[in-house]
């Protein structure tokens, strides 16, 4: 809990690849909503990227990561009241994660499902990089180093924040004290697993979608690419909408992701779709879809046409976000019996004000 009795959100998206409706419905609509209620910190994961260096080498993450930073705020996260930043502009996340690597045990490590199943997709024979193994434990530390109540993901996220749980209570019996805060999920509810359009059995994912162009809509697709994609999604070989039998996986997603954009219920969705025939659902999908984006991307365009504005909106995130990183690193590293970080910034440049430093 912050001084001002808000309670302490935390959540991020890994810089892999272009944000789609599946991030936007199951996160990043889900922050802005709940940014007056939460102190929200929300970045972007670029250090997590590099875990798998087959896929992000040769472009540039940099450029990658400010187009998420521009696109929360597209998707209408206020960065005045949210403190929004890029991990890397954080250097005590990397430190931190050093000292939650050493608490966690490689058998905890082992268990993550994205562990196995992210190291199938790396080119295996050049050999999976120990940061894929190690991904959870930098997770934590992003987690940890806020003392985040909530953390708001994607039902894939969940395991890690509950080992992120468990690396909590690890580190504080093994170095004594209430070092970390022990994070809850905040859970979406329907929409927080958005399925692939081209195979509603699979998660909608930004690596599948840079391989196979009908699995998502990204946020920055063209609205006519979007509507295409739409159309052509996978429903079943019924002409027609029957919710008297279960739904078809692809036919449950296309509504899901109609009620989350329209707020509306399933109830009100039988009403309107029961005994209709797939392209008329396609049409309403495709219609809302491609509304929110026209939206969506005329905001785009007004932040990233503005370079020096997101320049030091990014600058600001940093720097807030700094100021709490840099006292939890410190809080860690006395916890450890380490010397204090703080001496490093002495005489060179450090991101905060002076009543901030450590
Ligand atoms: N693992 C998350 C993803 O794949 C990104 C992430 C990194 C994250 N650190 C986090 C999410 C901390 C929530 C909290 O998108």
């Amino acid at each position: 809990m912050t001084s001002a009795g808000r309670k302490r959100v935390l959540s991020g998206i890994t810089a892999t690849g272009r944000l789609h409706i599946g991030n936007y419905i199951g996160a990043i609509s889900l922050w802005a909503d709940n940014q007056d209620q939460y102190e929200n910190f929300l970045f972007v994961a670029d250090l997590h990227a590099l875990t798998i260096p087959e896929v992000v080498a040769g472009e540039s993450l940099r450029a990658r990561a400010e187009e998420i930073i521009a696109l929360y705020i597209a998707c209408g996260i206020d960065p005045d009241l949210s403190t929004l930043f890029v991990q890397s502009d954080v250097p005590e996340h990397a430190q931190l994660g050093w000292l939650m690597i050493c608490a966690t045990p490689v058998s905890w490590l082992e268990r993550s499902t994205q562990f196995k199943t992210k190291g199938k997709i790396a080119d295996v024979d050049a050999g999976v990089g120990a940061g894929l193994l190690c991904y959870p434990a930098l997770q934590a530390a992003d987690i940890l180093m806020y003392d985040a109540d909530y953390v708001p993901v994607g039902e894939d996220q969940h395991q890690h924040v509950e080992m992120t749980r468990d690396i909590a209570r690890r580190f504080n019996s093994l170095f004594g004290g209430t070092t970390f805060k022990v994070p809850d999920v905040l859970a979406r509810g329907p929409g927080s697993r958005i399925m692939g359009l081209d195979d509603p059995t699979a998660k909608m994912s930004k690596s599948v979608a840079a391989r196979q162009p009908g699995h998502a809509v990204a946020l920055l697709d063209p609205p006519d690419r979007a509507r295409k994609a739409i159309m052509r999604a996978v429903t079943d070989s019924q002409p027609a909408v029957s919710f008297d039998a279960p739904l078809a996986p692809g036919v449950d997603n296309l509504l899901t992701i109609l009620e989350c954009l329209t707020g509306t219920t399933r109830a009100h969705s039988r009403e309107r779709f029961d005994g209709a025939r797939y392209g008329a659902l396609k049409d309403a999908v495709a219609d809302v879809v491609a509304e929110r984006l026209t939206g969506i991307q005329a905001r785009y365009r007004e932040i990233t046409d503005d370079r020096p504005r997101l320049a030091r909106l990014l600058t600001q995130g940093a720097e807030r976000a700094r100021a709490i990183a840099a006292r939890k690193l410190a809080q860690a590293y006395r916890a450890c019996g380490l010397r204090s970080p703080a001496r490093h910034y002495h005489g060179l440049p450090f991101a905060g004000s002076a009543k901030d430093r450590p």
